[in-house]
């Protein structure tokens, strides 16, 4: 049964050009983009995999009055990394283009054009924090003081990084300008508004009531949280110098906030894409079949959930996303990534130190991806599982099949005889494999994906480990012919079906098999009786992965060290260890697993979440002074340890029947104390 073709737009996040990529954007948006279009072409859907450099935006210019360089020349050096990363590492974009290419400045300013004709701003004048020696107003970035509620003396306009606060310019004690030092002054200025307020309806039913059940918890609680706040209008023009100018006389010198202008990065990337082609645009963006799906990571959600979609809707004759399958984040070694701390693993430096080795860093940032919750990469974990799963499991099994037709059958593909039930079934298995691995994918379930096809490879190695070929070789020749064939099947069809996931490996695989390099759809894997004919001769044997030595591990610690995040805030102070207890006492606490089924804010309380959590034997309801840390809708699902036999205590009128066990990281945020795999509610813990 065959379907007809699909379009797919997809979209993974444009990167700032103010720092190279690191691990976390691939495992937030980057990898699964790049294994969903890679998917989708390999089912011969027409697919547009779009991105690009986004390359205004107070970030950039802050870097460069930092290097005491200009905006231009730090875009030029970080679009050239990023975008040779991105090739090397083998991200397989249709396009990949600039936010400062004419194309773009063009289509976002006829994109204002339109919404400004059609009356979809509100314009405002307010009063904004001003350095008058440097004759500029100044962005949050721009303004540095004490923050208000925990006095450190470098707060940012927006944001307190010491205490996480979020903050406006004007909340700041003592504000002082980072552009010349000097107090600023408030002064009046216009800017335009998209009044978000108006789009309330419409996001309502389209997110709230049409994507309640496709769309990830994560990403569908935001939208609820921000839409249940009251949207309101935001200012979609700034008083910049670096960016793209707004199309208005009565706007000169003003630009266009970047994050307006960004998104329809996608759509301008799309243009010059298609005009290279020579072929039309506008069924990428305009087609209702056609699907858009965009891939970001969870502090983009709202840019591309709310404002973007508004945008569209306001301009009209544009589709709306699909799906927003947006990711949380990866921690590197339990510390937060931050590119401004040097705290990651670049991509460009991880390719110099593994040459060859894209698979082993797609395959573990795949495996431990942050698709609902927040994960941490470890060099460690890193080396266990390219060692413990690539090489020994995916890697060991090839490289038996390979030699050992080699070595009986001059390399070719011998005919089998009799099937056993061993045979049958793992002939079954995989005929099975091609939808499983779809649907996952079809729902961005890509860890998943990841965890199926390993199971294959794994299925496979054992098969050869218990059928001992090497042993019968002698006495029933007859039979090694079959074992080999059958295992040869799983070696096609693990080079098949590892395009998305682990394609450099699969393109090896494929010319060691010396199958043909062209693709075969998952649906005419399953439905082949043979991937592989008996008589076909197999190519040279080499090796897929290879085994990382400790000395390699210690190289990527050392250089972490070097870079010592933890001389800056996120220095932690370790309190005292608290009075011996007896074991009595210890065992007078009753501790058990259970899992958060609702959460939701205590009004007027900025700390606080009213928990219901479910227990196994009942549900209680928990008061946890966790709100600062997390969205109520996001950690829905969570499971979490509890403390049970805690006398309740009421808690601003709510009685709270239990305590929840969190950890606190060097960064001040908290992290739940859960079990490592799903594990039943109710379950002691001791
Ligand atoms: N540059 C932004 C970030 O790294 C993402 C921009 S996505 C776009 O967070 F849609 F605006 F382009
Ligand atoms: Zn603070």
């Amino acid at each position: 049964m065959s379907q007809k073709k699909r379009r797919l737009t997809i979209t993974a996040a444009l990167p700032y050009t103010n720092g190279p990529i690191h691990i976390g954007h691939l495992a937030g948006v980057y990898v699964p983009a790049d294994i969903y279009a890679r998917y989708q072409r390999l089912e011969g859907n027409d697919v547009a995999f779009i991105c690009g450099s986004d390359e205004h935006g107070v970030a950039i210019s802050m870097k460069a009055r930092k290097e005491g360089t200009t905006p231009q020349q730090i875009i030029d050096t970080y679009d050239a990394i990023i975008r040779e990363s991105f090739r090397d590492f083998g991200i397989s974009f249709d396009n990949y283009s600039r936010t400062s290419r004419q194309v773009h400045h063009d289509t976002a300013r006829s994109f204002f054009t339109t919404l400004y004709e059609k009356g979809a701003f509100e314009e405002h004048t307010n009063q904004q924090l001003y350095d008058a020696e440097a004759d500029q107003f100044l962005a949050d970035r721009f303004v540095i003081g004490t923050c208000p509620r925990c006095q450190n003396e470098e707060a940012y306009g927006d944001q307190c990084e010491k205490c996480g606060a979020s903050l406006n310019a004007t909340d700041l004690i003592n504000p002082k300008s980072t552009l010349t030092g000097s107090i600023p002054v408030m002064k009046e200025t216009t800017h335009w508004y998209l009044p978000l307020d108006r789009s309330e309806a419409f996001l309502k039913s389209w997110i709230l009531e049409s994507h309640k059940s496709d769309w990830k918890p994560n990403v569908y609680g935001q939208c609820k949280s921000w839409i249940d706040d009251g949207l309101k209008p935001r200012a979609v023009t700034r008083d910049l110098d670096w960016g793209i100018d707004v199309p208005l006389e009565e706007a000169a010198g003003k630009k266009l906030y970047v994050w307006f202008e960004a998104p329809i990065g996608y759509v301008s990337s799309t243009i010059e894409w298609a005009k290279e082609k020579g072929i039309d645009w506008e069924p990428y963006w305009k087609d209702e079949h056609t699907e858009l799906v965009h891939f970001i990571g969870k502090d983009n959600i709202v840019f591309h959930c709310i404002i973007f979609p508004a945008i569209l809707k306001e301009h009209g004759g544009y589709i709306l996303p699909k799906n927003v399958p947006a990711n949380e984040f990866l921690n590197l070694e339990g510390q937060k990534l931050s590119t401004s701390k040097n705290w990651a693993v670049w991509l460009h430096e991880y390719l110099e130190d593994f040459r060859d080795m894209q698979d082993a860093l797609r395959y573990v940032l795949t495996i431990n991806a942050p698709e609902t919750k927040d994960n941490d990469f470890t060099w460690t974990d890193f080396q266990a599982r390219v060692n413990n799963e690539l090489v020994a499991v995916y890697g060991n099994f090839v490289n038996r099949v390979v030699v050992l037709t080699q070595k009986y059958y001059e390399g070719q593909v011998p005919q089998p005889q009799v099937f056993s039930a061993e045979d049958r079934a793992l002939l079954e298995e995989i005929k099975h494999l091609p939808s499983q691995l779809s649907q996952a994918f079809e729902q961005y379930k890509f860890r998943e994906s990841a965890q199926i096809f390993m199971g294959l490879a794994r299925s496979g190695n054992k098969y050869l480990a218990d059928q001992e070929p090497w042993k019968l070789i002698k006495t029933e020749p007859s039979r090694v012919q079959t074992i080999l064939y059958v295992a040869l099947q799983v070696a096609a069809a693990l080079a098949h079906l590892g395009e998305p996931l682990l394609p450099h490996s699969s393109k090896k695989l494929k010319e060691m098999l010396n199958l043909k390099a062209d693709t075969l759809s998952f649906e005419s894997i399953s439905a082949a009786n043979e991937l592989i004919a008996p008589n076909h001769q197999l190519g040279t044997s080499q090796l897929l992965f290879r085994k990382i030595e400790d000395a390699e591990i210690e190289k990527q610690l050392e250089k972490l060290r070097a870079t010592d995040a933890s001389s800056n805030e996120n220095q932690q102070t370790h309190p005292p260890v608290k009075e011996l207890i007896n074991f009595d006492q210890f065992s007078a606490l009753d501790l058990r697993v259970g899992t958060i089924v609702s959460a939701e804010k205590m009004p007027k309380a900025d700390k606080l979440l009213v928990l219901k959590v479910d227990l196994g034997f009942e549900e209680r309801t928990i008061v946890s002074g966790i709100a600062e840390s997390f969205d109520p809708a996001s950690i829905v699902g969570q499971q979490v340890s509890v403390v049970v036999n805690l006398a309740p205590r009421k808690l601003r009128g709510v009685e709270s029947q239990g305590m929840i066990l969190m950890a606190t990281r060097a960064d001040g945020q908290l992290e739940f104390m859960a079990p490592e795999n799903q594990t039943e509610n109710g379950s002691l813990i001791s």
